[in-house]
């Protein structure tokens, strides 16, 4: 059955993300129960129950989100596989909005429009910061990170990082913990 697939495919895939390594039959498990997966699950649920024509069953999952997990997604939009709301209270994600597969919800965000204009697509593996608001038709690229309390009015590049009110794009710093490059031949001594 098309739904139980999907599960599957989210719990596997939040389980990857989260540990760096296929994950053993427990760590599966106690990827399930966690808050973001059931919320997962029930929108997958609220999907499958559209798809068969039976709207109040998806009305009832959403009602289930909101009020044990705070979180409220709105039917016309589209979550990709093993997205991860890492905490679930305060985020809204409304209208006809993508979110990518394994997209990093850290709490308290907001992906919504400007005076009903139009909803953000969000790439693959995006990293939303807590308090972060995406507002409008922008687009997010592949694997990019928005900073915590951020306001993001625009597109933002894959890979890059957006910080600040409104939120600034600059590209990701290098690790902090890099090595020095060894002096080449022509440096100065
Ligand atoms: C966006 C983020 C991933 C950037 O990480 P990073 O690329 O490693 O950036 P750094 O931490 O090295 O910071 C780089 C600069 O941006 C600033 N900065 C970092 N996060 C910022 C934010 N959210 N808003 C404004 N400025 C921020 C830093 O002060 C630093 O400034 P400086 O260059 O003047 O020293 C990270 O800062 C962030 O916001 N993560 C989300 C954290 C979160 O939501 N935690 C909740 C957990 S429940």
């Amino acid at each position: 059955m098309r739904v139980l697939r999907e599960i599957g495919r989210d719990v596997t895939a939040v389980a990857r993300k989260l540990r760096g390594a296929p994950p053993t039959v427990g760590q599966l498990v106690s990827t399930m129960s966690h808050d973001g997966s059931v919320v997962l699950t029930l929108s997958r649920l609220a999907e499958a129950a559209r798809r068969h024509r039976v709207p109040l069953l998806g009305g009832v999952m959403r009602r289930l989100q909101t009020s044990l997990f705070g979180i409220e997604i709105s039917r016309d939009a589209r979550l990709g596989e093993g997205v991860i709301f890492l905490h679930t209270v305060g985020v809204v994600i409304g209208g006809d909005s993508r979110i990518g597969d394994r997209v990093l919800f850290l709490g308290s965000i907001t992906v919504g429009s400007v005076n009903s204009g139009g909803y953000p697509t969000i790439g693959n593996d995006v990293v939303i910061g807590a308090g972060a608001r995406i507002l409008g038709p922008v687009t997010i690229g592949d694997g990019a990170s928005i900073g915590a309390n951020a306001v993001v009015l625009r597109d933002v590049p894959a890979g890059a990082v957006a910080l600040g009110v409104p939120a600034v794009v600059r590209s990701r710093r290098e690790p902090r913990n890099t090595p020095p490059s060894p002096p080449s031949p022509t440096d100065d001594p």
